[in-house]
């Protein structure tokens, strides 16, 4: 492990390495602390020498895109509902076996802590006991999501390192947007080394109400797979999930890469499935409809099938940017 300074700028400056399963050699923890404005928060605590040639000027940079912005924090009540109906029945499994109490953090939850809250809610529905910790660069946000804190949810500073906490599952919505795409990156793989045994990582983007999402899921290999979600009847096509794309995708929807072909193919299906008999508008609706369209789609799909809830899981592998 290297000096703070040398860790820090290995976050901020250089190409990452491919997650290191299990060693966090290249994303040693860092003490929970709270980041002042221009300074990074997802990284180890460098000394005042290198804070200093960190500040303000370089927020506008790449490399200072790369450390943890200030955002506005926008947030909304039942955003991130897809991802928690998802996840709940996914991966209930990692949520419930452990003999240990499960901890799941809850990465940038932004300038209200409700979608932790709510996080919190659902998972204790079905399993008692489970702990969250909102983690937030903005100590700002960390007080005032105090008066929201209970027994088994609790709000603290932290960043990409996960507060050391190596948590069971992490979630990490609307985090990355800001970042550009090496700095998502490597926001990726000290997310991964920071998670517990078995743990993973849900990166990912929705609209403001939610009715958009798309997420990636993580475990300490690297990325598995790409979970797609929508309202059905307010999809106008599935290209609109473009506007969603996880930061690793949002600038590859283009012609020759994979997500785009994907994308296109479901706009193909989807096209299909209107005029299908298979898609009966009077008993089907729309969500019948994007059932018929995942069915038809000729493309690798992973997970436990849950098109009637308007997602469709495809492996990593197919859409990762070539
Ligand atoms: C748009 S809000 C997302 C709020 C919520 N997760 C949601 O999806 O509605 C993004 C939040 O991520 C936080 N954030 C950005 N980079 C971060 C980092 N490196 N560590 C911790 N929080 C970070 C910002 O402070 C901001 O509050």
């Amino acid at each position: 492990m290297g000096a703070p300074d040398r860790v820090n700028d290995t976050v901020g400056q250089r190409a990452s390495p491919r997650p290191t399963p299990g060693t966090g050699a290249h994303f040693p923890h860092a003490r929970p602390r709270c980041a002042t404005a221009g300074e990074p928060a997802d990284g180890p605590g460098p000394g005042a020498a290198a804070l200093s040639r960190l500040r303000a000027p370089r927020l506008a940079s790449g490399r200072a895109r790369a450390l943890g912005l200030a955002s506005p924090g926008t947030t909304a009540a039942q955003r991130l509902r897809r991802v928690d109906r998802w996840l709940l029945a996914v991966h209930a499994a990692a949520l419930t076996q452990p003999a240990a109490v499960p901890l799941v953090v809850d990465l940038g939850y932004g300038c209200s802590p409700v979608t932790t809250v709510e996080l919190f809610t659902r998972l204790r529905a079905l399993r008692p006991g489970a702990r969250v910790v909102g983690l937030e660069q903005d100590p700002a946000r960390v007080a005032a999501a105090g008066t929201a804190s209970r027994d088994g949810l609790a709000f603290a500073c932290g960043g990409f390192e996960l507060a050391g906490l190596r948590p069971n599952v992490a979630r990490a919505m609307n985090v990355l947007r800001q970042y550009d795409e090496p700095a998502a990156a490597r926001a990726w793989s000290a997310m991964c080394a920071a998670l517990g045994p078995g743990g993973l990582l849900v990166e990912g983007s929705c609209d403001d109400r939610g009715r958009l999402a798309a997420w990636v899921v993580l475990d300490a290999s690297g990325p598995r797979s790409l979970v797609l979600a929508t309202h059905p009847s307010s999809l106008r096509r599935p290209a609109a999930l473009a506007d969603v794309l996880p930061r690793a995708l949002a600038e590859r929807n283009v012609p020759g890469q994979p997500v785009h072909a994907l994308l296109t193919a479901f706009d193909d299906a989807w096209a299909r499935a209107a005029s299908s008999s298979s898609w009966p508008s009077a008993s089907g609706g729309a969500r019948q409809r994007f059932v018929s369209a995942c069915a038809a789609l000729d493309w690798p799909q992973s997970g436990p099938a849950r098109h009637h809830y308007g997602e469709l899981c495809v492996p990593w592998a197919s859409v990762a940017p070539t």
